[in-house]
């Protein structure tokens, strides 16, 4: 914190103070109106936040697809991360690392998204199935050697001891509809197809089931630099042609596919999205879309430069600043979308997001690894927070990437592994899957550093299926607590309990060597004249049910 900041010195406090009470004593002396007083008191005496929530109001479900999770085939992502071979001295099932499974499964993943990114619209599945894997090349990350040991196999049993549902997205750049129509129908008939067979002999006797179909990836830019109005005519033959043929995805069940999408806000972004949906309005029994994509990084600026560690209060305003600009994306986007599907068909899948910083040094740029800090804990939270309020158009998310890449929830070094501050948020909102919005409100106040203005607290609240109501706060300022009334209108509460997640100082970070720096910690109140009177620690997430 700046030291000129009032707040900043204890000792500067009283003295602060003293001089804002002897106004005070000439402000009412001399008529001055409240709202003047108000006014003069300094940022640092933060006003109590009064919050209500009205227990019979609610909005549309938080789908669970919204914690979803993204696995390229990118530096230590899949290789290392996921896969390291039965015959590892790392404890692992048929190649894939026990630890790492347990620590998914206690997240409750409910899909990931699989083979890119960038990398789909390069990958050939018949190169990952059988006993001799044919060797490539990753172009697109670090131009390294690909064994393809992590197939099409290796993908959905990893997804099967976690519990989790496959989001395969398909080569539409370089490959053709007759390869994905085959993929497919390798993973999903149940029928005796040579394919099939080829599926049996290689370790998997029924079909598999496949919830979500990307169709394609970027094809803007790395999938393919395509016009819009060229994706579209690619995209109907992909979705006529690569189908589900697993006999329990028939009726119900039904594989979802989902077309790419926006990259940003410009012009060129609105223009796609405008596109698609237009195509989608006159859609005809043969093709269909449920799902538009949209990807939106954290990043400031490309080539992407801020630390990932080391770095102080300003890069951590301008952070959030920047991840703040989801909403207005999703905003953006939805209206278009709006105008062609009014009834909220077609879900808008943020199936790329996160933070995106720079390379940490000493290793290779094009594994994209960084570091995960608290900062990467408060603005996860603030994104699945945006993801909520706009439930009823986002119905799914991936955030990028689940390990060892860009905002990951899983860091390993051999046979090391570290959760991260951003893992914790995805534990602590689990309650949140599948919930059902419960609006608030609140006047968030600000949070001021230099000319950026962020508001103080940003919370969300939602009706589990037990029917317990749960809140989510975030106390974005990271010198002050906020203090926070909730008055509560239908229910009688008696307290609250949960966890609370900050550390020390904005960037810190669990390490190999400290693993348990941004950790949350048990979170308790009481109720009082039936109100809830919490205090968030500053730069936090703090998760809590409230007990009736
Ligand atoms: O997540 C890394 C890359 O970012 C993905 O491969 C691509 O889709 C996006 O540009």
């Amino acid at each position: 914190m700046d030291p000129a900041h009032p707040c900043a010195s204890k000792t500067a406090r009283p003295a602060f103070l003293v001089s804002k009470i002897m106004f005070l004593a000439h402000a009412v002396l001399s008529g001055l109106t409240v709202i003047t007083l108000i006014a003069m008191i300094p940022a640092c005496v933060a006003q109590k936040i009064q919050l209500s929530l009205d227990a019979s109001k609610s909005g549309d479900k938080i789908d669970r697809n919204i914690f979803g999770q993204f696995a390229e085939d990118l530096g230590h992502g899949l290789y290392e991360g996921i896969w390291v071979g039965s015959d590892s001295t790392i404890p692992n099932t048929r190649g894939i690392r026990n630890d790492v499974v347990a620590a998914l499964k206690a997240l409750r993943v409910p899909n990931v998204r699989w083979p890119g990114g960038c990398f789909a619209d390069e990958y050939h599945w018949r190169n990952g199935i059988g006993p001799q894997r044919v060797v490539t090349l990753n172009p697109n990350w670090g131009g390294v050697i690909d064994t393809n040991a992590f197939g099409t196999h290796e993908f959905m049993d990893f997804l099967d001891q976690i519990g989790a549902e496959a989001y395969v997205s398909v080569n539409v750049g370089s490959g053709t509809p007759r390869e994905a129509a085959e993929w497919l129908e390798y993973l999903t008939t149940a029928q005796p197809t040579t394919l099939a067979k080829d599926r049996a002999t290689n370790g998997h006797q029924g079909p598999y089931k496949v919830g979500y179909l990307g169709l394609g990836n970027e094809s803007w830019d790395c999938g393919g630099n395509m016009t819009p109005e060229y994706y579209v005519s690619q995209m109907k033959t992909y979705s006529r042609f690569v189908r589900n043929f697993n006999p329990e995805q028939q009726d119900k069940n039904q594989m979802l596919k989902i077309a790419v999408g926006p990259g940003g806000g410009e012009p060129r972004w609105t223009e796609w999205t405008d596109v698609v949906m237009k195509a989608y309005q006159s859609h005809t029994w043969s093709w269909d879309i449920n799902g538009l994509s949209m990807h939106s990084y954290t990043v400031g600026k490309w080539p992407p430069a801020f630390a990932s560690t080391g770095f102080g209060e300003t890069e951590y305003a301008q952070i959030l600043k920047y991840t703040l600009e989801m909403d207005d994306l999703i905003n953006k986007h939805s209206a278009i979308m709006d105008k062609y599907d009014p009834q909220k068909k077609v879900a808008l899948v943020v199936d790329e997001w996160g933070a995106w910083y720079a390379p940490l040094l000493g290793t290779n740029p094009g594994f994209l690894v960084q570091q995960n800090s608290l900062r990467d804990a408060v603005l996860a939270a603030l994104n699945l927070n945006i993801f909520a309020r706009h439930a009823d158009r986002v119905r799914m998310a991936n955030i990028a990437q689940m390990i060892n890449v860009l905002q990951a929830m899983i860091m390993t070094n051999k046979e090391k592994m570290v959760l991260t501050p951003t893992y914790y948020v995805y534990k602590m909102y689990l309650p949140f899957q599948d919930a059902t919005f419960v609006p608030v409100t609140f006047d968030a106040g600000a949070y001021k550093h230099g000319d950026i203005s962020l508001p103080r607290v940003d919370v969300i609240a939602a009706k589990d299926t037990a029917g317990n109501f749960w809140l989510a706060l975030t106390n974005i300022d990271p010198n002050q607590p906020a203090e926070i009334e909730v008055s509560l209108n239908g229910i009688t509460a008696k307290s609250a309990a949960g966890e609370a997640l900050s550390a020390p100082k904005v960037d810190s970070v669990n390490t190999f060597e400290e693993p348990k720096a941004v950790e949350p910690k048990p979170f308790s109140a009481k109720a009082a004249d039936g109100k809830l009177v919490l205090t968030l620690e500053p730069k936090s997430v703090t998760v809590i049910s409230i007990g009736q």
